[in-house]
C-alpha cells in the first residue's frame, strides 16, 4: 500500500494531496436527544498525542503523521479522537461509547444503491467503488453544529464521479442520501425519538462541487464503522451532521429532502447547514468551536474556512433564513 508521508504532503490548497491511493485494489483490503451531535462535555482523555494513530491497533499502515497540518497550519486531530469520539445515534448518543459499540459491524458485502431522477441506475458493491474511483487524500475541517471540530485525512473520491456514472436527468435537483436501516444491527434505531433511517440532502450544484466527498477511509487507512463504514459522505463547509454514515442509498430527486434532523426539529436545523459564524443555534451561539485536542476556543470560520470554493453557491441567498 502507498505510504503518505507528511513531507509529501502540500500545505496550499484544501486537501494536502492527491494521488493514486489503492486504485483498483479495494481499500485496506429534547436537550441532547434534539440537539444534533448532542452537548456533551469536551472529551477528557483525548489530546494531540503524536503516538496516537501509530498505537491503535486498527493500523494496517500508517497514514499521514498527526504533524501534517492544513492550508491554515492547524495540526491534525488525532487518531485516537477521530475514531474514539463521534456521532453516530444508530449506535448511541454517547460519543465515547459509539467506538465500542460499533465493533465487529458488518460492512461486507454492502450495496449502495443510485437511481431516482437518472438515466443509468446501478446497484455498486462497495468493492465497485473503490476499483473504479482513485482513492484520494483530503484534509478537511470538520465543524459539529455543536460547537467542536476536528482536522481529519480523508480517503474517498468525489461524489461528482458516482453522480456523472448514473448520468442525471435535467428534472434532478436534489440528491438524497439514506443510511441503512437495521435495527437488529444499528440498535439505536428502536428509539422513537427519531425517524429512522437517518437521511441527509444536497443540492445537485453542492453534489457537484468537486469538496463533496464519498469517503471510505482516513488516517490511510479503511473507514471503521463509528466513522461510517464503509461509505460516508464528507461536506466539510457544511456541519458535520450532513456528513451521513454507513450510506446504502442515494437517489437524484426533483424535491428538498426532509433530513433526519429537519423532521426531528424543524425549527433548529434547517437543510443548508452551512457553518455560519453569524448565524446561532437557537439554543447557542456558533461563532466560536473547541478544536478537540485544545485548550480554550476559536473563532469558527464562515463555511468552515472554504469560502472561496462556494460562496458563489449561495449568491444573493439570505443565509439567515436559508439556514
Ligand atoms: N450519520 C448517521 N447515519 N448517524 C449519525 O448519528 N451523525 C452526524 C454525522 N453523520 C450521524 C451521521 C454528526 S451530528 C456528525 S458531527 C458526524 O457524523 C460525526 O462524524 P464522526 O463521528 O466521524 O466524527
Amino acid at each position: 500500500m502507498v505510504k503518505i508521508r507528511s513531507s509529501e504532503i502540500t500545505p496550499e490548497h484544501i486537501y494536502l494531496s492527491r494521488r493514486k491511493f489503492m486504485q483498483g485494489i479495494g481499500a485496506v483490503a429534547a436537550g441532547s436527544v434534539l440537539a444534533a451531535c448532542g452537548v456533551q462535555a469536551p472529551p477528557g482523555g483525548i489530546s494531540n498525542n503524536p503516538s496516537g494513530a501509530a498505537d491503535t491497533p486498527h493500523t494496517a499502515e500508517p497514514g499521514p503523521t498527526e504533524a501534517a497540518s492544513d492550508e491554515l497550519g492547524d495540526s491534525l486531530t488525532t487518531y485516537e479522537a477521530v475514531t474514539g469520539y463521534n456521532n453516530f445515534y444508530e449506535f448511541s448518543i454517547d460519543k465515547q461509547a459509539v467506538a465500542k459499540l460499533a465493533e465487529g459491524f458488518q460492512t461486507s458485502p454492502w450495496t449502495i444503491e443510485v437511481g431516482g431522477l437518472v438515466n443509468n441506475p446501478k446497484t455498486f458493491g462497495i468493492e465497485d467503488l473503490l476499483g473504479r474511483f482513485t482513492q484520494e487524500e483530503r484534509i478537511y475541517r470538520m465543524r459539529c453544529v455543536e460547537g467542536w471540530s476536528m482536522l481529519i485525512p480523508w480517503l474517498g473520491f468525489p461524489l461528482a464521479g458516482l453522480l456523472k456514472e448514473v448520468e442525471p436527468t435535467s428534472k434532478a435537483k436534489y440528491v438524497r442520501f439514506e443510511t441503512l436501516y437495521d435495527p437488529a444491527r444499528l440498535p439505536g434505531q428502536t428509539s422513537a425519538w427519531y425517524e429512522w433511517p437517518y437521511v441527509e440532502g444536497l443540492r445537485l450544484d453542492e453534489a457537484m462541487l468537486d469538496l463533496t466527498i464519498l469517503s471510505t477511509g482516513l488516517y490511510g487507512k479503511e473507514l471503521l464503522p463509528q466513522n461510517g463504514a464503509p461509505l460516508r459522505l464528507v461536506v466539510p463547509w457544511k456541519y458535520g451532521l450532513k456528513s451521513i454514515k454507513s450510506i446504502v442509498k442515494i437517489d437524484l430527486v426533483e424535491e428538498m429532502p426532509t433530513s433526519l434532523w429537519m423532521a426531528a426539529a424543524p425549527h433548529e436545523y434547517g437543510f443548508y447547514a452551512n457553518v455560519n459564524p453569524q448565524v446561532p443555534h437557537p439554543r447557542w451561539s456558533q461563532s466560536t468551536e473547541r478544536r478537540i485536542g485544545e485548550f480554550g476556543r476559536r473563532e469558527t470560520l464562515m463555511f468552515n474556512g472554504y469560502v472561496d470554493e462556494v460562496a458563489h453557491l449561495y449568491a444573493g441567498m439570505d443565509l439567515a433564513k436559508n439556514y
